[in-house]
């Protein structure tokens, strides 16, 4: 007689809507269909270091479906670079050894393109490793959607539809800044479907005088308000070139010494960054003589009641992960590719970022309405 499978699962990264919902697609169809057992690590890949575990019962899986963040909790410890006792440690060999020491068959990732990277290093440690793509930033590569996307893209929309009445009763220029780390996804999503004059994105660089252009434009054909849509990782070209290069210089370090050095000027590169959106709301009102305000939306973002949207991929998503685990299917992220649920190596995913390219849909979408993008 076949062994019962015995599979452990763990959510990494930040949380984002529903992770619940994938844990449960996952655990319903590896206990309930497949007759496996199920076992969660709490707080991310160091939940298998610590020993911190959960067992994935039926009254454990229940009821939460519609239940924001996730019941196993997450950090953003990586196996090889985890925080013990106040030093850095590579964990790697004790996250082997204790998947033995569990007698786990298989372990699901659930995360964003950090986990991905994780994922494939336990990969090549030997560990059967399966992963699901969630990130409200939809960042992650070979999948067209990640977990936590479209409930974050409905919040933010319906916070631009909210400024609008106070820049128009107040003749302001709100400037709104929304996550996605160092892509436009969301900004671009939100800032269209709430119809935002203009959408800022990292992968569009902006000038402020373009941008101060288009609300005098509008504020000459008699509309004195403007919201700005502007996603954390936007930036004015200048220092977009110098990201780049400092980047560029990363890539190329021939040594230790380089490398660091080009790591330190990228952190004060990010350092400058923070409060970007601040100052680009006291430069337009400076410029265009509108009162100006700002609103961040911050995690605002990422929490509450995953929409029906992101309910149904977690759990499309979820149970097909069940079905690879069934099939034997190691070592691949589980990917939505259009209507259909595809395993995806995790060599074509780990390393690599889903920007939004310049010809997207959406992009020309938005100029066609007249969006300003900054350019
Ligand atoms: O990846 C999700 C995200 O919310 C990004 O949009 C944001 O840049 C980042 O996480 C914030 O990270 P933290 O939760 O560590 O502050």
């Amino acid at each position: 007689m076949a062994q019962t499978k015995r599979i452990g699962i763990l959510t990494a990264g930040g949380d984002s809507p529903g992770l619940n919902a994938a844990i449960r697609g996952v655990g319903k169809t590896a206990l309930g269909f497949y007759g496996m057992e199920i076992i969660g690590f709490r707080d991310g890949f160091r939940g298998i270091v610590e020993d911190r575990r959960l067992k994935l019962d039926r009254p454990t899986l229940a009821g939460i479906l519609t239940v924001g963040g996730t019941i196993l909790g997450t950090s953003r410890d990586k196996p090889q670079r985890m925080t013990i006792d106040g030093r850095v440690h590579d964990m790697t060999s004790v996250i082997v050894k204790n998947y033995g020491r569990y007698g786990l068959d298989a372990l699901v990732c659930l995360g964003g393109g950090g986990t991905q990277k994780s994922a494939l290093r336990l990969k090549e440690a030997g560990l059967n490793v399966i992963s699901l793509p969630k990130t409200i930033d939809n960042d992650v590569a070979m999948t067209d959607l990640t977990i936590g996307f479209a409930t974050a893209l409905d919040i933010a929309t319906e916070t631009i539809d909210r400024l609008h009445s106070t820049a128009h009763s107040h003749h302001r220029i709100i400037v709104t800044e929304i996550m996605g780390h160092r892509a436009g996804w969301l900004a671009l999503g939100a800032g269209i479907a709430g119809g935002a004059d203009v959408i800022l994105i990292p992968e569009i660089p902006y000038d402020v005088h373009k941008i101060t252009e288009a609300i005098r434009r509008r504020s000459r054909a008699g509309t004195n308000f403007s919201i700005v849509a502007v996603a954390e990782g936007a930036m004015a070209k200048d220092d977009a070139r110098a990201f780049q290069t400092a980047e560029g210089r990363k890539e190329r370090a021939r040594n230790q010494r380089e490398k660091h050095e080009a790591k330190l000027e990228l952190a004060a590169l990010e350092a400058k960054h923070s409060g970007n959106t601040l100052r680009l709301a006291k430069q337009l009102e400076e410029l265009t003589h509108l009162e100006s305000r700002v609103t961040i939306l911050g995690y605002v973002q990422r929490g509450g009641i995953p929409s029906p949207a992101d309910r149904l991929l977690a759990t499309r998503l979820g149970s097909a992960c069940g079905d690879l685990i069934h099939d034997n299917v190691f070592g691949v992220m589980v990917a939505s590719r259009g209507d259909r649920t595809e395993p995806v190596l995790l060599e074509r995913v780990a390393g690599k970022r889903k920007i939004v390219p310049p010809d997207h849909p959406w992009v020309e979408a938005a100029r066609r309405v007249g969006t300003c993008l900054g350019d």
